[in-house]
């Protein structure tokens, strides 16, 4: 396939789909409290994306996936399947969502805290969100993708957490998931040069306990083997000439 780089118009599209999946992020958060199901804010996200921003829920039908976001609680690694369980204090639940419009993508994920938190909960989704900010800072041209991973991996074993390596960030644009593959681990030094123009996803998966992970028979719900926590952030990229643009990230909200 190969790394596209993005036009000018491109990336006018790309800012567009990125803030469109960050406005739907914003506009679910004060429906995640205790006694929601996932399956209501599913459809509070689809019924929005679809009749307000008019964009498309990218996961729906995404591969056979049946809804339209992904909603990933505690020891639920990535990929959760909204249901009609009702989420509870302390629980710590990722919602993804990815938009298409006019085209391109916007993928972006975040943590959140339900009801009364709890000290691990936080201090794993705090963790999470420093891994993929760390990354994200590093994006420049020149920089090398195993230069991300390793300073991603290595701010998670520091604090004696462990990163997922069955799943990876993406090149995104017309499709969903592009080349490259964005590993959340790895050595300096090696891997993609970075050049103006790409784009791609940073989303790194932080467990309390061991890497490990296991496919449920849903064959979507991927679990932490150990059932320990586990938390994931999300941001889309663009590497510009200088640095990097983050395109999911909302103009109320600072990295
Ligand atoms: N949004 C996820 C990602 O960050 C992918 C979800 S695929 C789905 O790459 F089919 F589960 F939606
Ligand atoms: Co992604
Ligand atoms: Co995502």
């Amino acid at each position: 396939m190969g790394v596209s780089i993005k036009s000018p118009q491109d990336i006018e599209k790309m800012r567009i789909a990125g803030r469109l999946a960050a406005d739907v992020l914003k506009m679910i958060a004060p429906y995640v409290k205790p006694g929601v199901t996932t399956q209501r804010l599913n459809d509070i996200c689809h019924d929005y994306m679809i009749n307000e921003q008019k964009s498309i829920p990218a996961p729906l039908d995404y591969r056979g996936f049946p809804r339209s976001i992904c909603t990933s609680v505690n020891h639920v690694v990535c990929h959760g399947i909204p249901s009609d369980k009702k989420l509870k204090d302390g629980d710590i639940i990722n919602i993804d969502i990815t938009v298409i419009k006019d085209d391109f993508h916007g993928d972006t994920s975040a943590m959140f805290i339900v009801g009364k938190s709890t000290i691990q909960g936080e201090r794993l989704t705090r963790i999470a969100y420093e891994c993929m900010k760390i990354g994200i800072e590093m994006i420049k041209p020149g920089i090398r993708l195993g230069d991300i991973g390793y300073a991603i991996q290595s701010h998670a074993e520091k604090n004696n957490c462990s990163i997922v390596r069955e799943y990876c960030g993406h090149g995104i644009g017309k499709m969903f998931h592009e080349d490259p593959q964005v590993l959340h681990y790895g050595n300096p030094d090696t891997g993609l040069t970075l050049k103006p123009g790409m784009t791609f996803t940073i989303e790194p998966m932080v467990n309390l306990g061991k890497r490990n992970v296991k496919l449920l028979p849903d064959e979507w719900t991927v679990v932490t083997k150990d059932h320990s926590l586990s938390a994931q952030w999300e941001h889309t990229n663009l590497v510009t000439e200088d640095g990097f643009e983050v395109l999911t990230l909302h103009p109320d909200d600072r990295l």
